[in-house]
Order: C-alpha cells, then sequence, then structure tokens
C-alpha cells in the first residue's frame, strides 16, 4: 500500500519525506486554510516539485463545467509534462462532480472522487472514470457506521467488478485505520503526519533498542585489549 500524506503544509511534507516511505499528497480546502501567506497556486507546485508521486487539489464550484474550468487552470499552472501527469483533480462525490470526472478523464486529467461514504458512491465514481476514489473512513466512523467495514466493502466492490479505479483511504484518525486500508488492499493510504509518526511506535521497538545498545555495550567492552 502507498503512503500519501494528508496534508498542505510543506513543513510537514519536507519531514514525512525524510521518512522516505511518502509518495504522493493529497489536500482539500480546509487543509489550504490552515496555511498561510501562499496562494493556492504557490502552495500546490510547491508541494509538487517536492514529491515524487501524484498531488491532489480539489475544486470549489459546484457544477460540471465550474469543476472543469477550475481544473484546467489548476492543470495549466505548470507547462511541464511531470506536472500535468502527476496533478490530480480532486472532485467532490456528486452528480455534477462525476459528469466533470468523465470530461477530465477523456482529457487524459487525473481525478481523485472525494467524500465518498458509501460502497454505491464508490462504484459511481468508478464508472465515470475516476483514477483514485477516497473512502472518508474517520467521518463514517463519526457517523455511527464501522469506517474499515465500509472500506472492506468498497474494497470488495472495486475488485469484484474490475475496476481500475485505485482506492484511497481517507480520512485517517490513528494508525488502526492504517492497519485495516493494509490489510484490505487499498492501494493507498492518505495519513496526516502525526498519524504516521503514530505508526512507527511500539514499545517493543524502544525496548528492543534498549536491550540491543546494552548489549552492543557488553560485547565491546568484552573486546576492549587485556592490560
Ligand atoms: C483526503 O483526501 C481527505 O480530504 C481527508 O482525508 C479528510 O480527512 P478528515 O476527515 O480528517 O478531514
Amino acid at each position: 500500500m502507498q503512503i500519501f500524506l494528508d496534508t498542505a503544509s510543506v513543513e510537514e511534507i519536507k519531514k514525512a519525506l525524510s521518512f522516505g516511505v511518502v509518495s504522493g499528497v493529497t489536500t482539500n480546502p480546509t487543509l489550504m486554510s490552515r496555511e498561510s501567506g501562499a496562494s493556492f497556486k504557490d502552495i500546490i507546485l510547491k508541494i509538487a516539485g517536492m514529491v515524487p508521486g501524484p498531488v491532489s487539489a480539489e475544486v470549489t464550484a459546484h457544477d460540471a463545467k465550474g469543476m472543469i474550468s477550475q481544473a484546467m487552470e489548476i492543470v495549466g499552472w505548470s507547462d511541464s509534462d511531470d506536472f500535468r501527469d502527476r496533478i490530480t483533480i480532486k472532485v467532490p462525490m456528486t452528480s455534477e462532480g462525476t459528469s466533470a470526472i468523465k470530461e477530465l478523464s477523456s482529457r487524459g486529467i487525473s481525478t481523485n472522487c472525494t467524500l465518498v461514504f458509501t460502497p454505491v458512491q464508490a462504484m459511481l465514481a468508478c464508472e465515470a472514470g475516476a483514477t483514485f476514489i477516497s473512502p472518508f473512513v474517520g467521518r463514517i466512523d463519526d457517523s455511527g457506521l464501522d469506517g474499515t467495514a465500509v472500506l472492506k466493502d468498497i474494497v470488495s466492490m472495486v475488485r469484484t467488478n474490475g475496476y481500475v479505479s485505485q482506492i484511497i483511504a481517507a480520512s485517517i484518525r490513528h494508525p488502526a485505520h492504517v492497519y485495516g486500508a493494509a490489510m484490505l488492499g487499498c492501494d493507498i493510504a492518505t495519513i496526516p503526519l502525526v498519524v504516521l509518526e503514530q505508526c512507527f511506535k511500539n514499545p517493543l521497538t524502544d525496548i528492543g533498542i534498549r536491550k540491543f545498545d546494552e548489549d552492543w555495550k557488553k560485547f565491546q567492552a568484552s573486546q576492549a585489549p587485556k592490560a
């Protein structure tokens, strides 16, 4: 399972890239609102210059025409083929959204259908030709359902029907969500930095490192030349 970072913060991306496990980034208007100073365009171009893989930028129009026009503007922010290949237009799961996804996909533009909460919504996004679909696991939990169980149904629906859309487990709140997504065979999980950092931690790893340090010191002491 690939790991994307769920953030618009350049500092967070810099830190997460140093871990050697992050291959893409997803942003949304809420994540953008936490950044100050730079414009949407500047932030997206900066992020695209940092990460090796897909970078999702979300449209805010509610009608397909407006979404397509915003998408074409974003895609035109750089004339490099690499940017055009990796910039991914995030489109909400509505009938206007699937209409925009269909058109963008026919123009060879990568899309990420966001705010997916049910297997039927996921199926519609796949039918429209979304490159990625993003089920919101944490927000499904918030609604009183089991987000990972719904994700399981979505993975099963996509694989059973032979859809090629890649599944991004989104709205990840804790390492158990990451565990569930990986065990279900999701293509990608998009993870906030704080959760990604938690994923590395295990007290047995810390205890193991301390024990190896102590034993290595003992071994080195035993190697010292005898007086
Ligand atoms: C990613 O694509 C989503 O926008 C994001 O994961 C939403 O997460 P949240 O539910 O924690 O806001």
